[in-house]
């Protein structure tokens, strides 16, 4: 086990970018142990799909027991109890009116179901999206991503109809000099109204498509009225709001969504990441009266609705409904913004920032957040980062971390920047 990153560095693309080469062999809760015995915290969740921690009992006791029983039939070939059960429960928490579900096995794969409903159902095919968005690496995926041009980097052209209007991201404006939020969400409506105008009739637009709280975009979130005036304009033109709520669902936002965080409800949600608890799935969710226009047989997956992958996200989705994951998320966000405070005044950060439990510090350049990464590592916490020039370093932790073991991660991280050791504040 030694030299498992030579022997990785020998067998496995190289096209996989590496945050780390942490050799890990097991996870606990909110820690993660190395094949050295090293205890690791984990504030990235996997990227955001561990919201309970590694190995949680129930989860752990799910995934046996589903796999001891059957592992794979095809949600197309025979109906089977955990497809049904998760489903159910899904809607349950869903924003209202969002019924019937769609497993596929990932993110990029949602946002690919949620287009092909939009554009099979309204019968048209422009996609409108946002400006620092991210939906992930298939071919359609890529083609509404836009976080970073260096995704597309020689794969020539991607699905055609794409259209991008800014996301208010004060920070990243052009517009200068310096405004808020609100201003920022107004420029962007304005140049929206200009796409419609000048690029494509607001009759050939099938969706609008935004992740409601950037995610690896640099953890940003819109003002309310922007959402608000997607969900008129949506609506106003006859194109269906998609939410991409691959990064946000399942209590990150401190709701069990962002849609009802902000009180807009989208036609269709992407889903992915923590709805597996830690096993591959993926879901379009929208009113069944969508869904039943979804031609039968024009959509479909093998391993979409795993068994297994669903007795994970249902014990997933009960541990944080039982254990009112949802309220605390909250909770440690504002835990979290508190001890980072001290960063606020620090020459190279330029704003800290939270949206339920996703946390942000961006700083001046990607040279001081990668650095802070690296400090972070050396003393145990192993973090991310995010934003278009990787400047962000991002906070996702399991919601049912510990106080005290959170307050360790946020201390490394100030210490990381101010190069001196803080006490912790009371
Ligand atoms: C908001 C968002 N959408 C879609 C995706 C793609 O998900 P996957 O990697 O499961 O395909 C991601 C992945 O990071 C994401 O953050």
């Amino acid at each position: 086990m030694a030299d498992l990153e030579a022997r990785a560095k020998r067998v496995l693309s190289p096209v996989l970018g590496h945050y780390t080469w942490l050799p890990v062999a097991r996870g606990e809760g909110s820690w993660l142990v190395t094949d050295t015995g090293r205890r690791v915290l984990d504030l990235t969740s996997g990227i955001a799909v561990t919201p309970i921690g590694h190995a949680h009992p129930k989860v752990v006791a799910a995934i046996r027991e589903q796999a001891e029983k059957l592992s794979h039939i095809c949600a197309g070939v025979a109906l089977y109890e955990p497809n049904v059960a998760l489903a159910e429960a899904l809607v349950k928490v869903a924003p209202s009116g969002l019924d019937t579900v769609f497993f596929g096995n990932s993110g990029a794969e949602a946002i690919e179901g949620s287009i092909k409903l939009a554009r099979q159902v309204t019968r048209r095919s422009a996609v409108i999206v946002f400006r620092g968005g991210f939906h992930g690496r298939s071919t359609g995926a890529m083609a509404v991503t836009t976080s970073k041009a260096g995704y597309r980097r020689g794969y020539g052209s991607l699905l055609p109809d794409v259209y991008m209007a800014p996301f208010p991201y004060p920070l990243a404006c052009p517009i200068q000099p310096e405004h808020d939020a609100e201003a920022c969400a107004q420029h962007g409506l304005a140049e929206l109204d200009v796409l419609l105008e000048h690029q494509v009739p607001a009759e050939h637009v099938a969706a609008i498509l935004i992740e409601p709280v950037l995610g690896e975009g640099g953890y940003i979130a819109p003002p309310a009225s922007f959402l608000f005036a997607l969900r008129e304009l949506a609506t106003r033109i006859g194109a269906l709001l998609i939410f991409d709520e691959v990064q946000t669902g399942f209590g990150r936002t401190g709701a069990w969504f962002a849609a009802q965080k902000f009180g807009v409800t989208p036609d269709i949600m992407a889903l992915a990441k923590a709805l597996g608890g830690g096993l591959p799935l993926g879901a379009v969710v929208s009113p069944r009266e969508l869904q039943e226009k979804w031609l039968t047989g024009t959509h479909g997956s093998t391993f979409g609705g795993n068994p297994v992958s669903c007795a994970s996200g249902l014990a997933t989705l009960e541990v944080i409904r039982d254990e009112d994951l949802v309220t605390r998320a909250e909770r440690l966000g504002e835990l979290m913004l508190r001890d980072l405070a001290p960063l606020r005044s620090h020459p190279r950060v330029r704003e800290v920032r939270r949206t339920g439990a996703m946390v942000a510090v961006e700083f001046t350049d990607p040279k001081a957040s990668k650095a802070v990464l690296k400090t972070a590592l050396d003393a145990d916490v192993l973090l991310i980062t995010c934003g278009f020039h990787d400047q962000v370093v991002r906070f996702i932790p399991p919601l049912n971390i510990s106080e005290s073991d959170l307050r360790l991660g946020t201390r490394v991280v100030v210490e990381a920047v101010l190069g001196k050791p803080v006490a912790t504040p009371a």
